[in-house]
């Protein structure tokens, strides 16, 4: 069996007695019981020589973590700027939050660049390198320029965006040409696959195979679809659990037999929030009846505040707020509580099972996995109602919750007023076809479905692959 290299943006480091989040716990799992590297950045910045430039190791169990510094420089211009002021919201197709700098794009490939020099001493003849997020499009080429003839796969945790939508960032032609040298494309749905395959042939020259393979410079590299699971199990445990300890008892009592309407999200603009305040008013003023009846709390847990546009979406959910609790609040009742703080995973996971509605309407999302863990914390005898954006990736599984356009009003309104009197049959049935779709998924099974689909594309190449 190859050894297993991740590279990715972000690592997390499993330190005693911290919990991870959900990518971190899946692919944990997957080298814990293969043995690996992680390689990446250690999340800070800095300006020594030393910690930018030579990786820190630890060793934990089979798994070793490797991770280096990035400059103020790098962190500002390849993190701040092209990484999430250009590349994310080209990712969802929000152009029109787009910004774009040739030496934030210059210093983006430098990065992927010094990366991919820092890791390639650490590699040995029998890896195969799984490379994650927009954050490392240019990686898979930077590799094999130096050298690198290990199997490499990419996969995607964003949507991808149209030919049209892609060709208005300068350069889109190089970003997918340098994706193109790995021999395996991941995506979460089968549209982004196809945007992708499309693009790449339309801009960046590629033939289209039959089986959704592309062959450019006489190589063949598989386009696939792998939908990111959760543990559903293991969450339903988690949530159950939770639904006795202290936060989740504080938040009942303070309901006091209201409605909770629940929100989880990091504070950022593809995530539908201002939408979603709006649908949320919209309903606080065309049903009066149902005012008193419920209560929406939204966490949108502050994220990336060195982008301009997750300032002003700070700014704007604040105005929006506190304009609806002002209009539509009184002396004992506010109609919405927001919170730019996260919590835990058990606390979230307490609140979940607590919620009688899920909002989860983003823009446009990779696949939302909050819907996901929404479905696995309800208690099946009394099942909350999942309302889910029609353009997040969960919703090509989830499609029996109440499918919304997010940037509609009124639709959430609707939804919202029929979730709240919906019976308990329909919120059962509904809730049983969720959980049909999700109960047998597992994070660990994401991760070897691509990492099996890795090995077989290497052997395709003629590369050298170990079972
Ligand atoms: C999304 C991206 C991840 C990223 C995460 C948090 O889920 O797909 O790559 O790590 O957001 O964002 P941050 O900028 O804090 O890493």
């Amino acid at each position: 069996m190859n050894r297993l290299v991740v590279v990715s943006n972000r690592v997390t480091i499993p330190s005693a007695g911290a919990k991870a989040g959900g990518l971190a716990v899946a692919l944990n799992e997957l080298m814990e019981r293969q043995g690996g590297l992680w390689f990446g950045w250690s999340g800070r910045a800095s300006d020594d020589a030393a910690s930018t430039s030579k990786p820190a190791i630890v060793d934990h169990g089979s798994v070793q973590y490797a991770t280096v510094d990035l400059t103020h420089e790098e962190y500002r211009r390849y993190y701040t700027d092209f990484s999430n002021g250009t590349l994310w919201p080209l990712m969802h197709s929000l152009t029109e939050q787009m910004h774009f700098d040739r030496r934030s794009l210059a210093a983006y490939r430098a990065v992927n660049e010094r990366l991919s020099d820092i890791l390639l001493p650490l590699l040995r003849p029998d890896d195969a390198i799984w490379i994650h997020d927009y954050h490392l499009l240019a990686m898979p080429a930077a590799l094999r320029a130096r050298g690198v003839t290990a199997p490499i796969g990419f996969f995607l945790h964003t949507p991808f965006p149209s030919p049209d939508i892609l060709s208005s960032v300068p350069d889109a032609a190089v970003i997918i040409r340098d994706l193109l040298s790995a021999d395996l494309i991941g995506f979460q749905t089968a549209n982004d696959a196809e945007n992708f395959a499309a693009s790449a042939h339309r801009i960046a020259g590629a033939t289209r195979l039959p089986g959704g393979s592309l062959r450019i410079a006489g190589r063949d590299i598989r386009v696939g679809a792998f939908p990111v699971e959760i543990d559903p199990q293991e969450f339903a445990r988690t949530a159950e659990t939770a639904s006795h300890n202290s936060d989740t008892q504080r938040l009942r009592r303070s309901l006091d037999g209201q409605s909770l309407i629940l929100g989880v999200d990091r504070m950022d603009p593809t995530k539908g929030l201002r939408h979603r305040l709006a649908g949320y008013r919209r309903l606080l003023e065309t049903r009066p009846a149902l005012r008193r009846a419920m209560t929406f709390v939204q966490i949108a847990a502050e994220s990336r505040q060195e982008v301009d546009n997750y300032q002003y979406l700070r700014e704007d959910l604040d105005r929006m707020s506190g304009s609806i609790n002002s209009t539509f609040g009184e002396a004992d009742w506010l109609p919405l509580r927001l919170t730019a703080r996260g919590g835990s995973r058990d606390t979230i996971a307490g609140y979940m099972r607590e919620a009688r509605i899920g909002l989860v309407t983003p823009l446009r999302d990779g696949m939302n996995l909050v819907a996901k863990e929404y479905v696995a914390a309800q208690n099946p005898d009394d099942p909350g109602v999942l309302i889910l954006s029609k353009f997040a990736g969960a919703a090509r599984q989830l499609g029996a919750a109440l499918l919304v356009n997010p940037v509609d009003a009124d639709e959430i309104a609707d939804a919202l007023d029929n979730a709240l009197r919906m019976s308990r049959p329909e919120r059962q049935d509904r809730w049983m076809a969720l959980w049909e779709t999700i109960k047998d998924t597992s994070a660990l099974g994401w991760g070897r479905s691509f990492v099996n689909a890795l090995a077989d594309s290497g052997e395709s190449q003629g590369g050298r692959v170990q079972r």
